[in-house]
């Protein structure tokens, strides 16, 4: 099957990408490669995927619908997985116009041209953020999401709503995923694990908002490209769905697991809540479980030590890049 994977250079999409060419999948990557975050690491996940074999890169915004245009034409992909987008909750409320762009018009471009290319599936990578400051616990794909709380998660639901019309009006087969949290090696530098891992290791204070005792149901990566594939495999016509690992961790926790990976002790500053944060991420996967055959495998500390064998190796690579 030849997939386009949006966002191509980034941490799920590697990961992604290699499960896929290692089951005989065609793979074809796009990216802009911005400066969210440093856009040399972006680089290297793309030349680690490209020297275990052929796999073709676009360098392309996916707001230039000329050039989108053009590598549909080239690719006529038969599966696209969209991953492109501004990530981070809080940078959002500073950049809101930058992310309604890329997230809501990028996603409608990559829909129109699915759409003209017929393509026969369409991952779109959503997020746990649209759950806002639901109470209920855990989150059900049947939960109002009517209340974001930062820019970004409404960014991602009106990605799904704009799904949800592409695949009512014109029968495309559709699948929103909604990631919870994901960590693993080569996660983004900015989020909170891969960062703190920096931090303890340049001997600096991790900034914890809040008390500490924020939730989060942190899914280890291998666990979400499971979870694409089994999206991309199964091809519904239209679903929405979670994919956490179902257990969630105290933010406190969380630097404790990381402290013993690491053999590192932090150095906490304990700070106001910010805007935008949620209290508590927490993921019911039934439907994930059942519409998809997901079955995720990592517990946290098994993750977490693969994390920071990971980061330990490559330790001057990350270095500089929080
Ligand atoms: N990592 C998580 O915990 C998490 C949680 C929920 C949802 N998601 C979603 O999953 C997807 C992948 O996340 P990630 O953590 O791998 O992020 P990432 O930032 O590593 O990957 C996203 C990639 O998209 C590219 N991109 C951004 N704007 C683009 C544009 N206009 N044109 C072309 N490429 C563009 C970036 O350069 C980047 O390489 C995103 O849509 C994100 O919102 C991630």
């Amino acid at each position: 099957m030849r997939v386009l994977i949006t966002g191509g250079a980034g941490f799920i999409a590697f990961h992604l990408a290699k499960a896929l060419q290692k089951r005989g999948d065609e793979v074809v990557l796009l990216d802009n490669f911005n400066d969210y975050y440093d856009p040399e690491i972006k680089r290297r996940n793309v030349a680690d995927l490209q020297s275990s074999g052929y796999m073709p890169l676009h360098v392309v915004d996916i707001l230039d619908r000329d050039s989108m245009e053009k590598v549909f034409e080239d690719t006529r992909p038969e599966t696209v997985v969209h991953l492109a987008a501004w990530a981070g909750v809080r940078p959002s409320i500073e950049k809101p116009e930058l992310y309604s762009a890329v997230n809501v018009t990028g996603t409608v471009n990559m829909l129109e041209l699915a759409k003209k290319f017929s393509t026969g599936c369409f991952i779109f990578g959503s997020s746990s953020s649209v759950y806002g400051g639901n109470t209920k616990v855990p989150f059900s794909e049947d939960d109002p999401v009517d209340r974001p709380v930062s820019p970004y998660a409404a960014t991602k639901r009106a990605g799904e709503l704009l799904c949800h019309t592409y695949a009512h009006n014109f029968s495309m087969h559709i699948t929103c995923l909604r990631f919870f949290t994901v960590y693993g090696p080569r996660q983004r530098p900015e989020m909170a694990i891969h960062k703190f891992a920096r931090l303890m290791y340049d001997g600096k204070e991790i900034p914890v908002y809040g008390k500490g005792d924020s939730r989060r149901d942190y899914t280890y990566v291998e666990d979400i490209v499971s979870g694409i594939i089994g999206a991309v495999d199964a091809n519904h016509p239209f679903e929405i769905v979670n994919l956490g690992e179902s257990q969630t961790i105290t933010l406190l926790e969380m630097i404790t697991c990381l402290e013993e990976a690491l053999e590192k002790k932090a150095r906490l500053r304990f700070l106001p809540d910010q805007p935008g944060d949620m209290e508590v991420t927490y993921a019911d996967i039934s439907r994930a479980r059942r519409a998809l055959g997901y079955d995720p495998k990592t517990p946290f500390r098994e993750g977490i030590s693969r994390f920071a064998e990971w980061f330990k190796s490559n330790q001057s690579r990350t270095a500089g890049s929080c």
